[in-house]
């Protein structure tokens, strides 16, 4: 084996250390440059409660917030959430699984935590109801078993029930 491909294989292989706020407390790890970030939250930092369904982008069963904002974990590289603000399934409140699981949002349980995770983003920014409909918001988050409707319910309910407006889009189908 020659002496430059033995090197380029190191450079291939080299770690990267990451410091980044997990679900509110800070995290420092090393992580390979083809380390997923879903990998690192389900296999490294006990935090299972993140599903990979496609591997590809298009289930959102891996979804959670970077920086506030919905992301498919399955598609981001671990190193690029390096100083920034990841939240997953595991941080958000109980009761609001609760109530979910209640307004029918729930059946088999696949994708339902990146449905809780987008839902979640959407309460928090019920502005996003002037030009979007919940059913557009939800679009990225893929569900075999529900039908769609008792998800767009339980966000209707969940934003009722926090007094914030569903705006004149929440209802275009
Ligand atoms: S597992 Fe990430 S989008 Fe399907
Ligand atoms: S509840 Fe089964 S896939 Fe959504």
């Amino acid at each position: 084996m020659s002496q430059g491909k033995t090197a380029g294989q190191g450079a291939a292989a080299k770690e990267l250390r990451i410091s980044f706020t997990l679900n509110g407390e800070p995290a420092t790890l090393e992580v390979s440059p083809s380390e997923r970030l879903l990998d690192i939250l389900r296999y490294r930092l006990g935090l299972p409660g993140t599903k990979e369904g496609c591997a590809e982008g298009e289930c959102g069963a891996c979804t959670v917030l970077l920086d506030g904002l919905p992301v498919d974990s399955c598609l981001v590289p671990a190193y690029q959430v390096r100083g920034r603000r990841v939240e997953t399934i595991e941080a958000l409140d109980p009761a609001d699984m609760a109530h979910y699981h209640a307004r029918g949002m729930t059946q088999c349980g696949a994708c339902t935590p990146g449905v809780v995770v987008t839902a979640t983003w959407i309460v928090r920014h019920p502005e996003l109801l002037e030009t979007h409909s919940i059913r557009e918001l939800m679009a990225g988050n893929l569900c075999r078993c529900t039908g769609y409707d008792g998800i767009i319910e339980g966000v209707e309910d969940e934003l009722k029930e926090r007094g914030r407006a569903a705006g004149p889009g929440a209802h275009r189908s």
